[in-house]
């Protein structure tokens, strides 16, 4: 009678309720494209015949983002309040190591964990944790590209096709046993942001078609142990990495581009000569190129940047040549070339 008493007193979370016949599953994950993960799983869990319940997130401590003075959530906190979900049930440790956090964690009492770019390392106290373990999808075909910045790494290595794996996570970084995996093809113009969101689309269907697998134990006895010996790794970019350095051939430099494109960027600085011969030099960043398919452009020096057919055209490497289609200015919007173009009004501009 006290029981039954208690709980109409207590207020469940709106769009959550929470069944004891459910399985508890807890999300670890942190930028956007997390956000992509979770909105999967409690569409998935809202249907009727769901067996889970997504009990628990667990996110980055809120931070100064953009710039910005005020503490802000991670994007993946910002959405799970806006779905309703409580946020005594978000947790912010700083490491995934930490006693409290563990405590609560082992009181949920959860069957499976699901990290999606959560960004931070789990210890083996914490793996032991899940009944079922933890599973990660990670924005590559394993063991190709383990790490931290595995769609950029692709990206600047100009590769045609890419993937995402759904895998058991160990103690070494992921490495674990696949459970299933996606291969995508890389359209020569894709960008990193989009990449990346696309290959979290196409994670989190796997992650849904899988759980069923995982629930019954059957996933971690097929899933496959992966070839070490085959591994490459994709470590963090560095904000030093985001200069380009016009040595390079036009299809290396183009690669950089779209791989760093969101963060940090590529930058490239460039001299403009006014017509009474004086100079000054612009730090541009570099937002969208091409490569140029013919080789003749009308240039009478090395280091002339012509305007072509609506592109900047900036001599590099082995005489190929790349396409600046979309620039931006310290503090300005992006524009255009031809903008860029027309607002020199008759400067030349030169590489430098
Ligand atoms: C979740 O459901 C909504 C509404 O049906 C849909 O628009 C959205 O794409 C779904 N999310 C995922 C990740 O499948």
């Amino acid at each position: 009678m006290f029981r039954r008493l208690c709980c109409l007193h207590s207020t469940p979370t709106p769009s959550l309720t929470f069944s004891s016949n459910k399985k508890p599953l807890v999300l670890l994950g942190a930028p956007q494209v997390s956000a992509i993960v979770l909105d999967a799983l409690l569409n998935a869990s809202s249907s009727p015949d769901s067996s889970f319940q997504v009990a628990a997130i667990v996110t980055q401590p809120a931070a100064r983002r953009d710039r910005g003075k005020k503490l802000m959530p991670s994007p993946l906190a910002s959405y799970a309040l806006d779905r309703g979900f409580s946020s005594d049930l978000i947790f912010t440790p700083e490491r995934a190591g930490e006693d409290a956090f563990l405590s609560n964690l082992k009181a949920l009492q959860p069957e499976l964990c699901v990290t999606a770019a959560y960004g931070n390392i789990l210890p083996t106290k914490f793996l032991d944790i899940p009944a079922l373990g933890t599973v990660n999808i990670h924005p590559s075909l394993l063991p190709l590209y383990r790490g931290a910045a595995p769609v950029q790494r692709a990206l600047q290595d100009g590769v045609k096709e890419t993937g995402v794996s759904l895998a058991f996570t160990v103690r070494e970084l992921d490495a674990g046993p696949i459970i299933a995996s996606e291969t995508v093809e890389v359209d020569d113009q894709i960008k990193a942001p989009n990449l990346l969101e696309l290959l979290f689309y196409k994670g989190s269907e796997l992650l849904i078609r899988e759980l069923p697998s995982i629930f019954d134990g059957s996933a971690s006895v097929n899933a496959q142990p992966q070839d070490h010996s085959k591994a490459t790794l994709a470590p963090k970019i560095s904000q030093d990495e985001s200069w380009l350095v016009f040595d390079q051939e036009a299809s290396v430099l183009h690669n950089k581009v779209r791989a760093f494109s969101g963060w940090p960027g590529t930058r490239a600085k460039v001299q403009v000569v006014e017509k009474n011969g004086e100079q000054k030099t612009l730090d541009m960043k570099i937002i969208t190129t091409r490569v140029r398919s013919h080789e003749s452009i009308p240039s009478n020096e090395a280091d002339d940047i012509a305007f072509v057919e609506g592109a900047l055209v900036f001599p590099c490497g082995k005489g190929t040549n790349l396409e600046v289609l979309e620039l931006q200015l310290p503090g300005k919007k992006v524009v255009t070339a031809a903008a860029f173009w027309n607002g020199l009004r008759g400067q030349k501009l030169k590489k430098l």
